[in-house]
């Protein structure tokens, strides 16, 4: 018995001096603690006023996920990993006949729809209802209400599904010009109806619009007060400066409406290599960088210049779509995709630069839908289903990358999956967890303090 008693004391000294000591030295490097105080630290909730929205066009986790591992490789971190509180949102659409039920894979229209209004339709139809082809107000109009400034940029056309439901109301996707109205004769303005797309973007009077797209917006105008004219010409007479060079747009200062058109079609990829084949697939290959002609401005580029155009007292909303990643997962372009998954990482990297020196800008980066591409093991036989090719990544190791949502050689199909959501500064952590799309919509309002009137 005394004996156990001397034995223990001495055991008691050093657990209570250990106890004293150690949480002094976790708190100083225990690197969980500090991601804890780092999480802490980005839950804010003040009133944003800037929101910066960031969408990849089909950038899925295995999206990110490959470009991760081709160019920093599987342990690095892209620009877009960087913002300390994310989630999962669904993407389902509703079904056109009977709008109760969900069409599980979506098109960029109605995933559009669904973040910039809130409300779900069905796909091919931008911001109006299925069935009942209402139009539904958007984030974008509620901002131009409360007198933010705003902009819309893509690197697709700007007349494209994404920067489309931002701004105008139309029941098919595809009347992007005033001589593309087939499916929307009721819109055309010859009709009484608000026009084609290109026209509706310059009617609403978004002060940075900047893509491609310039062969729509070439077109005739033909009915209202702009019968006859281009929708430049309506733009240019509506107080727009049309750029459509990179030098061009650098040299763009005053706070006059921009309308800068830098392709004719979709603007170029910055990136090219094989596409991915049937078995035994393309490569090993490295992707060939730098390909964007110089009078093509970056996503970078863009964003920089979206954001020294709208800044402002009141605020502005911002919308960046890095449109290409989708584009390029449909051709089973491994190269291609990745690439614009960079460049529109590098345009999110400009995004958290100005959030840093800029806390009441909310920046939130996510995507419409998830696409085909899939990491999988090397093929090893010729009836394997898809179009593989193997990457050689940042970690000079081989990656194969398969595209097996339909057939060789047709457009790859998107997926129905959950996507990331990903943000910082005011509100962010409304994003965590397993959120809707449509919540997209009700976070930015929320914190812009659209929905109410203590603006
Ligand atoms: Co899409
Ligand atoms: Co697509």
């Amino acid at each position: 018995m005394r004996s156990r008693i001397v034995r223990r004391t001495p055991l008691l000294l050093v657990v209570g001096l250990a106890a004293l000591i150690i949480p002094l030295v976790t708190f100083a490097e225990d690197p969980w603690n500090q991601k804890t105080n780092f999480i802490r630290d980005s839950i804010k909730n003040g009133r944003a006023d800037n929101v910066i929205f960031f969408l990849g066009d089909g950038m899925g986790d295995s999206e990110i996920t490959i470009a991760r591992n081709y160019h920093v490789g599987a342990d690095g971190r892209l620009s877009l990993d960087k913002l300390p509180l994310t989630g999962e949102v669904t993407t389902y659409a509703v079904q056109e006949s009977n709008p109760a039920l969900p069409e599980y894979v979506t098109d960029s229209a109605a995933s559009g729809t669904s973040w910039a209004t809130g409300v779900k339709t069905s796909n091919g139809r931008i911001s109006t209802t299925a069935s009942t082809d209402q139009d539904l107000t958007t984030i974008l109009e509620l901002a131009q209400q409360r007198g933010l400034r705003t902009g819309d940029v893509s690197t697709a056309e700007l007349t494209d599904a994404t920067p489309a439901v931002l701004a105008s109301h139309v029941n098919a996707r595809g009347c992007q010009g005033p001589a593309d109205m087939s499916a929307c004769l009721q819109d055309k303005k010859s009709a009484g109806g608000p026009g084609s797309i290109a026209e509706q973007e310059v009617d609403h009077h978004v002060d940075v619009l900047l893509g491609g797209g310039k062969q729509r917006f070439d077109q005739l105008i033909d009915g209202g007060p702009y019968a006859g004219k281009t929708v430049i010409e309506s733009a240019m007479l509506q107080g727009y400066q049309v750029v459509t060079t990179t030098e061009q747009l650098a040299d763009v200062h005053s706070s006059k409406k921009v309308l800068g058109l830098f392709n004719k079609g979709n603007m170029s990829l910055n990136w090219s290599g094989a596409l991915a084949q049937p078995y035994p697939g393309s490569g090993p290959q490295r992707c060939l960088e730098d390909q964007r002609p110089a009078n093509e401005p970056s996503l970078a580029d863009m964003t920089r210049k979206a954001i020294s155009l709208l800044e402002n007292k009141r605020g502005f909303f911002l919308q960046v779509e890095g449109a290409s990643i989708d584009k390029q997962d449909h051709a089973a372009n491994p190269c291609g995709q990745i690439g614009e998954t960079i460049a529109f990482d590098e345009a999110v990297k400009v995004g958290l630069e100005y959030q840093k020196t800029h806390p009441r800008t909310l920046v939130i980066v996510t995507a419409d839908h998830g696409h085909t591409s899939q990491i999988i093991e090397a093929p090893t036989s010729s009836t394997q289903p898809g179009a593989f090719s193997t990457l050689i990544t940042a970690d000079n190791a081989n990656m194969v990358v398969s595209y097996a949502s339909a057939p060789v050689g047709q457009s790859q199909s998107h997926t129905g999956t959950e996507v990331r959501v990903a943000a910082q500064g005011p509100g962010a952590a409304n994003v965590v967890g397993i959120i809707n799309q449509t919540d997209l919509f009700a976070i930015m309002r929320h914190q812009m303090k659209l929905d109410s009137d203590s603006r």
